[in-house]
């Protein structure tokens, strides 16, 4: 009976796997966002260094992680897995239970697996300084990690629901060297713009985007970073799948059904893309991303071009998406407020090997606690949608009488997430309704892309 399933230090994957190799059909061009025509790649030039623009398009399967990046990745990696035994007794469920567990990383989640490589190609092409975004501010403090070890000014517009719900999220950050502002604000003609016409909002990671974009393009010294989303991001996060593979061979085990929660959709990716292959072979494996109901990309969204920010400034994807100037309600996992979805979490949702279900805040807390009081560990409100997918999937075993292996992505803890549980203790947490009709207004100004 097995708890903790660990590799070794030099068990680290020494290549991140790229999805876009084993597709069945071409990703849909990126498009420029002035002329709506597909973008050249030295359009991307002002804000990325031509490294991570080439693992964007790249459609080689195997890109070897840099030794550098590799000796920090081995300061928590490779992250344990764990059989939720505890859990599993708990929900008396048949089910076998294994979560990958990345809140073991210095700033409590798997977003520093592709900020290290971020600040590393940046510094190799002599940039200064990284804008960025963030939600919940798990992004902004892995990056602003990223940057303490190799040396780089960070610069962070935190979405202003998360800066006041999460106070001391944006004091590691500062711990760490950066700088972080409060988001619209009035640092940027995107944020004064938008503060103009809604003084009051409550601010999101479209709007974020804008700005760090923006300060980033207007500043020859300084690139832009994204959290999520990219291509070359998701291909930076399958180091967490790629060992989950080895430990579940270690137990002789190989999942049903592996669970990611999704914002843009990176931890999703990480853990879900190396099954992909195996799923495309032949192999009866389910996929499934979890999201809010309250942002409910993948299950309301549509299929269509959009930008990836509210002010324009990003290049267009076809991805899902709920319209670039939705402001989701200020649920409490703010890294899942995103109107959109990465292009290849889209591309495999659109053909069907990867399902979505969304689900209300509140199942998803007492998910949270009842995993907290059976495992120990408290998990960020994000991951909290994992975890209930996964409870639902092992109770469903249950009552099916079947044994089923369940494999999910603790993409963090929630050390820094008190005043969420806070408010879902004191029973104070809402559940939002689907909010169709911004939804069904925001969807109407698509780019129209022919
Ligand atoms: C702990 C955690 N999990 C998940 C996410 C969602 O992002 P992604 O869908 O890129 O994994 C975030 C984003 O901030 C996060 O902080």
């Amino acid at each position: 009976m097995q708890t903790k399933i660990l590799l070794q230090d030099h068990q680290i994957p020494k290549h991140w796997y790229n999805v876009a190799a084993d597709l069945t059909s071409s990703p849909a061009p990126i498009l420029h966002p002035g002329t709506l025509l597909p973008v050249d790649p030295d359009d991307l030039r002002s804000i990325f260094p031509l490294s991570l623009i080439e693992q964007e398009v790249s459609r080689e399967r195997w890109i070897e992680i840099p030794e550098e990046v590799l000796k920090i990745y081995q300061l928590w990696r490779p992250s344990p897995l764990y059989r939720a035994h505890r859990l599993e007794a708990a929900l008396k469920t048949p089910a076998h239970i294994y979560y990958k567990y990345e809140g073991v990383s210095p700033a409590g989640s798997h977003k520093p697996n592709s900020a290290i490589p971020q600040a590393y190609y940046n510094k190799m092409a002599g940039i200064k300084r990284l804008a960025t975004e963030t939600g919940a501010g798990q992004w902004g403090c892995s990056l602003a990690l990223a940057n303490s070890y190799f040396g780089l000014e960070t610069t962070v517009y935190m979405v202003r629901v998360s800066y006041n719900q999460k106070p001391y999220r944006k004091n590691l950050m500062e711990l760490w060297g950066a700088q972080v502002i409060p988001s619209p604000s009035q640092h940027t003609a995107a944020g004064r713009r938008i503060l103009n016409e809604s003084p009051e909002t409550t601010g999101s990671l479209g709007m974020a985007i804008s700005e760090a974009v923006e300060d980033a393009a207007s500043h020859s010294d300084t690139n832009y970073a994204l959290g999520s989303v990219l291509n070359h991001v998701c291909l930076h996060q399958t180091v967490i799948g790629l060992e989950a593979i080895e430990q579940l061979k270690m137990v002789s085990d190989y999942p049903d059904v592996v669970i990611g929660c999704c914002g843009g959709g990176s931890n999703l990716a990480g853990l879900a893309f190396p099954f992909v292959r195996d799923k495309i072979n032949g192999k009866q494996i389910r996929l499934l991303a979890v999201e809010p109901s309250s942002c409910p990309t993948l299950t309301k969204g549509s299929y269509a071009y959009d930008y990836g920010d509210t002010a324009k400034l990003t290049p267009i994807t076809k991805m899902y998406t709920l319209g670039h100037d939705f402001v989701p309600p200020g649920i409490h996992a703010g890294g899942l407020r995103y109107h959109g979805a990465g292009a290849l979490i889209s591309q495999l949702r659109h053909e069907g090997i990867i399902e979505a279900a969304a689900l209300p805040q509140n199942a998803c807390f007492e998910g949270a606690v009842q995993f907290a009081r059976t495992e120990g560990i408290v998990p960020a409100p994000e991951s909290s949608h994992a975890i209930r997918a996964a409870i639902d999937e092992a109770v469903k075993a249950r009552e099916e009488g079947k044994q089923r292996t369940i494999l999910f992505n603790l993409s963090g803890h929630g050390h820094f997430d008190m005043s969420s549980y806070e408010a879902y203790l004191g029973g104070q947490l809402e559940d939002y309704a689907y909010p169709e009709e911004n939804i069904a207004a925001s969807l109407a100004s698509l780019p129209r892309v022919k």
